[in-house]
């Protein structure tokens, strides 16, 4: 135990110490996306259990022409892109955006700068006719100030289910976030991840290469690196949950052994006893009555979907209630 007043250097200390003192013990996911966690995400991203991707690159695909035309219904608009990442399956539409020859601008959004420029320079090259402008910051900072200076439609779009990652309480939040930036005829576009076969969730969290363990224990690696500590990530398991009533898959880091683990630089020895567990990460699965439903609690409605071709995955458009 601790008896002096810990200062902490960063959020992420802060949130580890807060985490490892919990009972029961958790961290937070958004801490898995250094370097090295953007990397494996991306291998994740490349698997082939992971349907997520495919499933939304095909509903780019296949429904492009519909999403173009209810976006451009009005003419002229901004494309707003959160958490942009490398652009892959936005490509498929703004491709198909300046085939129509459609008057738009593209606004992708991050915090990595560096993710921010390798997506300008590549789309200089595969789709020249694009307009990009890149914004780097954190989501509602940015949509705030866009807000404010974007005077014609936007068209805000967060593809991946990464919304997944938040209990609902908080996806509301979020969403409501995202409503407070949004005018009348503004639109919402984003990806939800859909209830399916469990055995088809617990493959896509769990995989059999290890990518996904890897990028689960890549917290472990990073409080070592930066908090100079001494987790032995073998002596930790990860173990994939999912309950299909809730639609919630949990992520978990388990111990196998008791191990008394030391933080020095939060001034801390966290005891783990055999079995007990780190909760790491929620990624939630949705259906049209769940999303109806944040939706109506964030003040939003839902214009139409899209679904790709197995019915795991889905698009929503979203408005502002009137
Ligand atoms: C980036 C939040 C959509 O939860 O499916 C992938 C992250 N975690 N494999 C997801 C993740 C483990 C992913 N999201």
């Amino acid at each position: 135990m601790k008896t002096t007043q810990t200062t902490f250097q960063s959020a992420f200390e802060e949130d580890v110490y807060k985490g490892l003192t919990s009972f029961p013990k958790y961290l937070l996911s958004k801490y898995i996306y250094d370097q090295k966690g953007d990397k494996l995400f991306q291998q994740i991203m490349a698997m082939p259990e992971y349907y997520l991707t495919n499933c939304e690159l095909n509903i780019l695909k296949n429904h492009k022409d519909a999403i173009a035309d209810i976006i451009n219904k009005e003419g002229g608009f901004d494309l707003i892109e959160l958490g942009a990442g490398d652009g892959k399956k936005t490509k498929i539409l703004l491709q198909h955006l300046v085939d129509k020859e459609y008057d738009f601008n593209y606004l992708p959004i991050d915090i990595s700068q560096h993710v921010l420029e390798e997506l300008e320079s590549s789309l200089k090259s595969e789709i020249p006719e694009v307009k990009v402008k890149i914004q780097q910051g954190t989501y509602f900072k940015t949509l705030e100030n866009l807000a404010d200076y974007s005077a014609r439609k936007k068209v805000i779009l967060f593809l991946g289910s990464n919304i997944g990652n938040l209990l609902h309480e908080n996806a509301i939040e979020f969403l409501r976030n995202i409503k407070e930036a949004m005018t009348q005829e503004d639109m919402l576009f984003m990806g939800f991840d859909q209830k399916k076969d469990p055995q088809k969730i617990l493959d896509a969290y769990n995989d059999p290469t290890g990518i996904t363990e890897a990028f689960n224990k890549n917290l472990l690696t990073r409080i070592n690196r930066e908090m100079d500590a001494n987790f032995n990530l073998d002596n930790f398991l990860h173990w994939e949950t999912y309950d299909p009533e809730s639609g919630t898959a949990k992520s978990f880091l388990v111990s196998k052994v008791q191990q008394k683990i030391a933080i020095n630089r939060l001034d801390l020895e966290v005891n783990f006893d055999a079995w007990e567990s780190i909760h790491t990460e929620i990624s939630q699965k949705y259906d049209d009555t769940v999303v109806a439903w944040l939706a109506e609690e964030a003040g939003l409605e839902i214009q139409t979907s899209f679904q790709d071709n197995e019915n795991c995955y889905k698009n929503y458009i979203f408005r502002k209630k009137s």
